[in-house]
C-alpha cells in the first residue's frame, strides 16, 4: 500500500525543479509517515539540483521541516500520530564507532527510512539529505523525528531542521563560542546569519558580519553582529582584522564554503584561532596554502556537519529559547510560499533577496 501526495521533483542537473505526484509507502519497521506543515528552502536542496551533492537523480527536494506524525510502523513507540515534530538528516545510530566513544553527533551510520519513495511510473527517488520534506507527506526513520512543543510555528522551527541549526550550532558547538570571544562570519545567508545568533545567545563581544550583498548585511545587525564588513569593496582579512585590535577573531566561520572564502577564514583568525567551515564547497575545488602557515598560526580548522547538533538535545532546548524570545527564528522566515514556487525561490536566493523561503503545507 502506499499513498499519493504531491512533491517537488529535480529530474535531471540545472534544470528546473517541477511539483509531480510521489508515492509514499507505509511506513515499515522503525520508519514514519509525516504530514508536512512547513518546510524551508535551503542552499543546499539548490546544490543538490546543481548536480553538486551526487548523480542520483531524480531528487525530492525539501529537508527542513516541521510537521505532525501521521502514521508509525511497528516497533515505533516513541512517537504517536498528532506529535508534533522537527525533521532531522542525522539520526543517530547508538552503536557506531562514534557514538560508542560517546560523540553521538559525529555519527557514521546515521539513519533513514529504509523503503523509497517513488514517481508514479515507479523510479526511486533520492530524497534530499533523506528527508524529502518539499512534499505534502514523506516517509522517514523514527530517528529523524523529535518532538517539540505543539504550541510553536512550523514555519519558524522547522528552519532548526538544517540551516539555522547548522549555523547556530557551528558557532556554539563546533566553534565552541564563549563569552567575550571576537567571532567572524562569512556569508550571512540563513546558515551565517544563524551563526551570528548562536555568536551572540554565547556571549561573544565582538561578532563581525561578512558579506557581499549590503541586505544581508542589515539583517546581520538585527541578529546580533557587532560590525559589518562589505566583502564586495574591503579586504575581508584585514577588515576582520581591524576590528579585533589588529589581530584577527578567535573564531572565523566560513558560511559560504568557497576556496577564497576559507582561505580569508584561515588567514582573518587570531594565533591559534578556529575556523569553521560550514558552507558546503562541490567535489572541484581545492585550497593551497603554505604548510609553515598551518603549522605557525596554531589553532584548529574544523567542518561542521549540521552544527554537531544532537536533535533531541538541541531542538527542544532551541524552541524553548525561541518561545521565551531569546532566540528570533520568526527574522529568518522572509516569506511563505506554496509548494510550485520553489524554483522561483532559488532565485530569489541567487539575488540575495531571501534569509528563507519557507513552503506551507
Ligand atoms: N554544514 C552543514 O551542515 C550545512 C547545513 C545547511 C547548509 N549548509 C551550507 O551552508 C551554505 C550557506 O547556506 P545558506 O542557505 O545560508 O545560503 P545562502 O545562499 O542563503 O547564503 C550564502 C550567503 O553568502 C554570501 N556570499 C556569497 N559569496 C560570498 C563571498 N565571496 N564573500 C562573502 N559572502 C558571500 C551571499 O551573498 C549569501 O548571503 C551553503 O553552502 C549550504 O549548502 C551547510
Ligand atoms: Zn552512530
Ligand atoms: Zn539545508
Amino acid at each position: 500500500m502506499s499513498q499519493t501526495v504531491r512533491g517537488v521533483i529535480a529530474r535531471a542537473k540545472g534544470e528546473p525543479v517541477a511539483v509531480e505526484e510521489v508515492e509514499v509507502p507505509d511506513p515499515g519497521p522503525g520508519e514514519v509517515v509525516v504530514g508536512v506543515q512547513a518546510c524551508g528552502v535551503c542552499h543546499t536542496d539548490l546544490h543538490y539540483r546543481e548536480g553538486g551533492i551526487n548523480d542520483e537523480f531524480p531528487f525530492l527536494l525539501g529537508h527542513e521541516a516541521a510537521g505532525i506524525v501521521e502514521e508509525v510502523g511497528p516497533g515505533v513507540d516513541d512517537l504517536a500520530p498528532g506529535d508534533f515534530v522537527v525533521l532531522n538528516w542525522r539520526a543517530v545510530c547508538g552503536t557506531c564507532r562514534a557514538c560508542r566513544r560517546g560523540r553521538p553527533w559525529y555519527c557514521f551510520n546515521t539513519h533513514n527510512a529504509s523503503q523509497p519513495m517513488r514517481l508514479a511510473d515507479g523510479t526511486a527517488l533520492s530524497p534530499a539529505l533523506g528527508i524529502g520534506a518539499f512534499a505534502d507527506k514523506t516517509l522517514v526513520h523514527a530517528g529523524q523525528c523529535t518532538t517539540v512543543d505543539p504550541a510553536a510555528s512550523p514555519a519558524a522551527v522547522g528552519l532548526l531542521g538544517c540551516g539555522v541549526m547548522a549555523g547556530l550550532g557551528a558557532a556554539i558547538n563546533t566553534g565552541g563560542v564563549t563569552r567575550g570571544d571576537s567571532v567572524a562570519v562569512i556569508g550571512c545567508g540563513g546558515v551565517g546569519n544563524a551563526a551570528i545568533a548562536g555568536a551572540r545567545l554565547a556571549g561573544a563581544a565582538t561578532i563581525i558580519a561578512v558579506d557581499v550583498d549590503a541586505k544581508k548585511l542589515r539583517w546581520a545587525e538585527g541578529l546580533g553582529a557587532t560590525h559589518t564588513v562589505d566583502a564586495s569593496t574591503a579586504d575581508v582579512v584585514e577588515a576582520i582584522q581591524g576590528h579585533t585590535g589588529g589581530f584577527g577573531a578567535d573564531v572565523v566561520i566560513d558560511a559560504v564554503g568557497r576556496p577564497e572564502t576559507w582561505t580569508q577564514a584561515f588567514y582573518a583568525r587570531d594565533l591559534a584561532g578556529t575556523v569553521v567551515l560550514v558552507g558546503v564547497p562541490t567535489p572541484q575545488m581545492t585550497v593551497r596554502l603554505p604548510l609553515l602557515d598551518v603549522f605557525g598560526r596554531g589553532g584548529a580548522l574544523k567542518s561542521s556537519w549540521y552544527g554537531d547538533c544532537l536533535p533531541e538535545r538541541d531542538f527542544p532546548m532551541l524552541v524553548d529559547l525561541y518561545q521565551q524570545g531569546r532566540l528570533d527564528l520568526d527574522a529568518f522566515v522572509s516569506e511563505t510560499i506554496g509548494l510550485d514556487g520553489v524554483e522561483d525561490a532559488f532565485a530569489k536566493m541567487h539575488r540575495g533577496e531571501v534569509l528563507r523561503s519557507v513552503v506551507m503545507f
